[in-house]
């Protein structure tokens, strides 16, 4: 780390050298505190630019530090030091300034931004608010809304939205230092402006609060940061600066500290680690320049959409003239919701449209690069596409199946160069979900594997090894889960019950709220396939339903009732009725909220502990990833297995026990007994 101090005639500019994101270590804020003595010590200088060197500003305080105590001199001193220094400090921000470096740059008279920049307070995404003034300057500088949502969203924005609130003093599209260095000569001629410390914050009206409240608590979830955010903003328009101040820190240091911040603090460096799977350092992938991607339904459409929004040209190959055309559509309709939602132009979607070439001719495909192949979940129908492929492919191009269930190493069969096959398993909708779980078959080479990779970063995906087994890593968890759901039917509970508990535990939507959203047909054709393999999945009330046609709200009726047009589950009187029959002398039981949460979730845990042990996921982390990204597991929560550790694996065992004893789950299984005894030994 170095910070070096040079001089362009009056301006001094002071420079951060921290790769690699310039993060506020220990080191950093003790040289940037001399900094300020040293500058306002040099009678020569009038002014004084902050920038950094490499990628990008400041991107925040250093999360390694978090876990232990902090050491001075603290960030809030050195933010007022700048602040209060006689020379005006111009802030020059190029990449990202976030968290601490945002604070940093509040604490600086004026902040100039590359065109490029992006700005914002991301700590509740790491379960902590911001602890160096963000909330106490922020609402005086932008105003009390605009401030709310920055800090409980935690979301950056770019360069120009931050000059139309206010935030930054001026966007640069040339030359960001030696602009800003101008900037600073002008400024150094002019009184230095107000300290954002020194100014009041705008009124708001009378229910702003109550109003905010509800809706940032509605957003959280369970989360605790964004409302003891919004609590320290409230703060900050209520009390004067130092006061507000002193709660912020206070909120910081607790939060640092907590349960959730440990928890999101380890989903951040796992997603982080999650690209570079030590196995496969220095493997070197093959090249993604086009791509293509056979069939073009729910998978392959979205598949397309997510592949041309990495700007890759793509190549969609259905089965005829007429399906090509309905392929199309399906792409063409993904990227008009985006336009409808106002994230793409008509102009981009257009563009992007234009970068697919629809066809039925496999020759089309004698120069792409990598193939995905999404058709029918058949393995007759795949072995046949994967035929054609390996007549009309290169023989270095990448071959990949999107399957759910079927066995890669089956489809793959008789392919030629088998070593540049793998599954590539993507969660519907595909151009949304950012997992993706990557499958090798015994026979991929490692730079096949590492192209996996290679495609989940161009496509800003999270990746997991899976090994090979039913469902791989999520979809494996998955059964357990709607297992678990339907024995709690079973006994004493109700859907409704179930999927209150499931989203007071942090989930988006219960298990059966989910069914009814993607449909019950396909869960009860995996089960028919899996009973003609000889085995024997459980779900007697969802075979039961499917059997008198409920097949959710397609047919305006699964777990719940729905009426025409509207998407609110209603009580069914119907599925109530063949609960009770198929429940009709089991025991039963009253079941709350905790008790339905532990009786989904720990069996989950089982489940994963099993798969860890088979190899089919390498590590830990990597399940927490598959559940967060895949099926909406609470990311304060850490992941599936991260809460397990916090919670406790005794205390997981012994739940298992109990519920093992009334038939209620499987019992524990060998490998998480004896992580139990190795946490508590006895
Ligand atoms: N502290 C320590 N290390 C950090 C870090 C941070 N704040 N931010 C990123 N890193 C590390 C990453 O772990 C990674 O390390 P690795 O190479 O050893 O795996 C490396 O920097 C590069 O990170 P990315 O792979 O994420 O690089 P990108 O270029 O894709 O993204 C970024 C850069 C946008 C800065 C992104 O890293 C990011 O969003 N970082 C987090 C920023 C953040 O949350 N800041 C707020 C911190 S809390 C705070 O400031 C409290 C204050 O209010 C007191
Ligand atoms: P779908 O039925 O919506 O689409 C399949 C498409 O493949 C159809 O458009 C069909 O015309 C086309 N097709 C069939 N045979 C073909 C052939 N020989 N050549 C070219 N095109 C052909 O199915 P969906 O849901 O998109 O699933 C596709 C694959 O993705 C399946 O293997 C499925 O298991 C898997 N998958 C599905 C998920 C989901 O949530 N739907 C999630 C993850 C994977």
């Amino acid at each position: 780390m170095t910070v070096t101090i040079t001089y362009e005639g009056a301006i001094a500019v002071v420079t951060i050298d921290n790769p690699p994101v310039n993060a506020l270590s220990q080191a950093l804020r003790q040289a940037l505190m001399e900094a300020v003595f040293t500058t306002e010590a040099n009678e020569t200088v009038s002014a004084v630019v902050l920038a950094c060197a490499g990628r990008t500003f400041i991107a925040g305080a250093d999360v390694n530090e978090f876990g232990k105590p902090p050491v001075p001199p603290h960030l809030p001193e050195v933010v007022t030091g700048i602040e209060r220094a006689k020379k005006p400090w111009i802030a020059a921000i190029h990449g990202s300034a976030l968290g601490g470096g945002l604070e940093v740059a509040l604490g600086c008279a004026y902040r100039v931004a590359a065109a490029s920049a992006n700005l914002g307070l991301p700590e509740v995404k790491l379960g902590i608010v911001p602890g160096a003034g963000g909330t106490v300057r922020l609402p005086r500088l932008i105003g009390v809304p605009a401030a709310v949502e920055l800090v409980t969203g935690g979301n950056t924005i770019g360069a120009g939205k931050a000059r139309e609130l206010g935030l930054v003093d001026a966007v640069v599209e040339g030359d960001l230092l030696s602009a800003t260095v101008g900037f600073a000569r002008e400024a150094s001629q002019r009184p230095q402006p107000q300290p954002i410390s020194e100014r009041s914050v705008p009124m708001v009206e009378d229910d702003f609060w109550s109003r905010t409240e509800k809706a940032v608590a509605a957003k959280a979830r369970g989360e605790v940061a964004p409302l003891r955010a919004l609590a320290c903003i409230q703060m900050a328009s209520e009390a004067d600066f130092f006061t507000a101040s002193a709660f912020e820190r206070e909120t910081f240091l607790d939060l640092r500290g907590s349960a959730q911040a440990a928890a999101l603090r380890h989903v951040f460096f796992a997603e982080r680690a999650a690209p570079r799977p030590p196995e496969l350092a220095g493997v070197v992938p093959r090249h993604i320049r086009s791509a293509a991607v056979i069939g073009g339904g729910t998978m392959g459409a979205g598949i397309v959409a997510a592949l041309r929004d990495a700007g890759l040209p793509v190549v969609l190959v259905e089965r005829d003239a007429a399906a090509v055309e309905r392929g199309l559509a399906n792409v063409n309709q993904i990227f008009q919701g985006s336009v409808k939602r106002g994230r793409i132009s008509a102009d981009v979607a257009a563009e992007r449209m234009r970068g697919v070439i629809g066809t039925d001719d496999y020759g089309a495909l004698a120069d792409t690069d990598l193939v995905i192949e999404a058709v029918f979940e058949d393995l007759a129908v795949k072995r046949a596409v994967f035929a054609q492929l390996s007549k009309a492919c290169r023989a270095d191009a990448v071959l990949t199946t999107n399957t759910s269930y079927l066995d890669p190493d089956e489809i793959g069969e008789g392919l030629a160069q088998p070593e540049r096959f793998l599954g590539l398993h993507f969660f519907s909708p595909a151009h949304v979900m950012k997992l993706l779980e990557i499958v090798p078959t015994e026979t991929t080479a490692p730079d096949a594997l590492a192209t996996g990779f290679a495609l989940a970063r161009l496509l800003g995906k999270i990746p997991v090894r899976a090994g090979i087994c039913d469902g791989f890593v999520g979809n494996r968890i998955l059964k357990v889960t709607r297992a678990q759901a339907e024995r709690l039917l079973l006994s004493g509970a109700t859907p409704a019950a179930v999927d209150a508990a499931m989203r007071a535990f942090g989930m988006p939507m219960g298990p059966f709220e989910a069914q009814d959203l993607g449909g019950l047909d396909i869960a009860a054709f995996q089960r028919k396939a899996a009973r003609e393999r000889g085995e024997t999945p459980f779900a007697p009330v969802g075979d039961l339903l499917v059997s008198i046609g409920r097949i959710g709200q397609k047919s305006n009726g699964g777990w719940y009732d729905y009426q025409p047009g509207d998407r609110t589950p209603q009580l069914s009187n119907a599925v109530a009725t063949v609960i009770a029959e198929v429940a009709a002398r089991r025991p039963q039981q009253t079941w709350d909220k905790t008790a339905i949460a532990d009786a989904i979730i720990l069996p989950m845990v089982n489940e994963a502990t099993r798969i860890l042990e088979e190899g089919i996921a390498l590590r830990a982390a990597d399940i927490d990833l598959v559940e967060i990204h895949g099926y909406g597991f609470p990311r304060w929560r850490g992941g599936l297995m991260h809460y397990a550790q916090a919670r406790g694996l005794r205390e997981i065992v012994s739940v298992l026990d109990r519920l093992s004893s009334k038939g209620l789950s499987d019992p524990a299984c060998d490998g998480l007994r004896q992580a139990a005894d190795q946490e508590h030994p006895s």
